[in-house]
């Protein structure tokens, strides 16, 4: 039985079997306890700072297991990280100055989370070499956004991308070889192990990198203490202060509360002037839709100046929340999106603002209204000779015309003979034969198709693309007929989606469409729904960009 079988079999039994009395176990368990806390008593803590810019750009970062506290008032419960922190140190790098990183897994061999129903495979057929049974603890490291050649993604001790199957098991050491030929932009780095990236994740293994430029400097940008990344990170908190993840992985992890970088509600002090704040939603499932509001009478606080996405700067500087434009959008970030941001709070000493969420999950009880502070209670060190630029560089444009390649990928519920219902795409899983095989230097297009109710990321590895529409199709005639009639205008991406993208919202019953451009280098690479326990449940595939045969 191939693994996607035995998923969709493991999955079928658990929902009829476990399937509601699960989730009031988990809800009871709950509790309020997680929400009583007091709020914006911890102050924001600032990962430290790894900086590989120099003559010896070679590091070691130890996976590992410690004691933290996720709140003051909470007992310190072990969580994951990476060099003894979670989120681990933020890496900063130089463009064209390749490092080196030894990702050295030191986890103990009981994982503190149990692995979700639905997953407990017995074995991992299909795979030369590897263990039948696979290791409770198994980790690997990958560079969320970045451009890495990866010939052999098999090898687990010299691995680039972190290819899921690929993990190495305590005691074992990934060698990564990141060459940063990409200009200066945010990405993360957080585990993939196969079927385990959900739990990993949720149990800390996540951290910021940053690749700097020269264009980035002559932009004089708020820097060093003034550029801050937040990482958004769900966590699962019991009453009595213990740490949970999904008992059953066909429920997705929103958790009931989140971190900023490792803190509940945590406060920042900040100067009266400007900050670029590099955000960051490492969450396994949640969303959010972001906004500042004073903290002392609801009214709105300083507008996000979104000067950057994904794959690095915008063209020009997005104003989000703004108070003085009506219908000013807020900013929605889907798991693994980013969003660089410039706030200026010169004009506001002495007040304080809370990062406010809007974004509902499937269930209100886990609604988080309020993710952390900002006061303005510190006086300025040093005059504020940063600026927001009017406008930044023009993005070329990829030309549709140059495609070669139109693909369409279906997200769709999968319903196999034995009864038993899956997330997929295409309705295949990992372990099916790659079907894309784009060829080095080319561009195509890939028309996403969303059937389903709910909004699903789209996160491709090694490409940085950009998003051409969005348009409504008729999902009941695509389920019969197998094709797409639209039904609807297209609509161009909002005006914070016009930059490069890594992952990008699909909305339900809609088809996304992506131009990419397959470069520089060829290799194995991954694409997936960034909902990790989706991701975890097959909606992940490998792809490969080939080298075409000299002529
Ligand atoms: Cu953020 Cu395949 O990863
Ligand atoms: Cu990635
Ligand atoms: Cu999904």
């Amino acid at each position: 039985m191939t693994r996607r079988r035995w998923l969709a079999l493991a999955g079928s039994v658990l929902i009829l079997v476990f399937g509601s009395s699960m989730r009031i176990s988990l809800k009871g368990r709950m509790g309020p306890r997680a929400f009583d806390l007091p709020k914006f008593v911890d102050a924001l803590p600032i990962p430290p700072r790894l900086i590989l810019t120099g003559q010896h750009r070679e590091a070691t970062i130890r996976l590992s297991a410690f004691p933290a506290k996720l709140h003051r008032d909470l007992p310190a419960q072990i969580q994951w990280g990476y060099g003894g922190t979670t989120p681990g140190p933020t890496i900063e790098v130089e463009r064209n100055r390749g490092v080196r990183i030894h990702w050295k897994n030191e986890l103990p061999t009981t994982h503190i989370f149990a692995e979700p129903k639905g997953l407990d495979m017995p074995d991992m057929p299909g795979m030369p070499g590897m263990p039948m049974k696979m290791p409770d603890v198994r980790a690997i490291t990958h560079l969320h956004g970045a451009v890495v050649s990866e010939p052999d993604p098999m090898n687990r001790a010299k691995n680039n991308d972190g290819w899921p199957d690929a993990w190495n098991v305590p005691g074992e050491s990934q060698l990564a070889e990141y060459p940063n030929v990409q200009p200066a932009m945010t990405l993360w780095y957080h585990d993939h192990a196969m079927a385990a990236t959900g739990r990993n994740v949720a149990a800390g293994l996540v951290g910021t990198y940053v690749i700097h430029d020269a264009y980035e400097r002559s932009l004089n940008l708020p820097r060093g203490a003034y550029d801050i990344p937040l990482m958004l990170i769900s966590k699962g908190v019991h009453d009595d202060g213990t740490l949970y993840y999904t008992d059953d992985i066909n429920s997705e992890f929103w958790g009931n509360v989140a971190s900023v970088n490792g803190k509940l509600w945590p406060y920042l002090d900040v100067e009266p002037r400007k900050y670029r704040f590099r955000v960051i939603n490492a969450s396994n499932a949640r969303a959010y839709a972001l906004d500042l509001v004073d903290a002392a009478d609801g009214t709105p606080g300083p507008a996000f100046a979104q000067i950057g996405s994904d794959g690095g700067f915008l063209a020009a500087p997005v104003l989000l929340n703004d108070p003085t434009t009506p219908g000013s959008p807020r900013l929605t970030l889907a798991p693994a999106e980013r969003a660089d941001l410039i706030v200026d709070f010169s004009k506001f000493v002495g007040r304080t603002f809370t990062l406010a969420n809007h974004s509902h999950t499937a269930d209100d009880e886990e609604f988080l209204p309020e993710l952390m502070q900002f006061r303005v209670r510190k006086s300025l060190r040093t005059p504020d000779a940063s600026v927001l630029p009017a406008a930044m560089r023009a993005i070329p444009r990829l030309d549709p015309r140059a495609a070669t390649e139109t693909r369409r990928i279906v997200f769709d519920r999968v319903k196999h003979a034995d009864g038993s219902v899956m997330l997929m795409m295409n309705g295949k899983g990992w372990t099916d034969p790659i079907e894309e095989k784009p060829k080095l230097g080319a561009t195509e297009i890939w028309e996403l198709a969303n059937t389903l109710i709910d909004v699903h990321p789209f996160h491709i590895h090694q490409v940085q693309f950009q998003v051409l529409d969005r348009r409504l199709f008729d999902v009941a005639e695509y389920l019969k007929s197998g094709t797409i009639a639209y039904v609807g205008e297209a609509a161009t991406p909002a005006p914070n989606e016009r930059g490069w993208k890594d992952t990008v919202k699909l909305t339900p019953q809609m088809v996304t469409r992506i131009i990419l451009r397959f470069a520089p280098f060829p290799g194995f690479y991954v694409y997936h729904c960034h909902i990790l326990e989706h991701e975890d449940m097959d909606m992940m595939r490998p792809f490969r960009i080939v080298t075409p045969p000299a002529p």
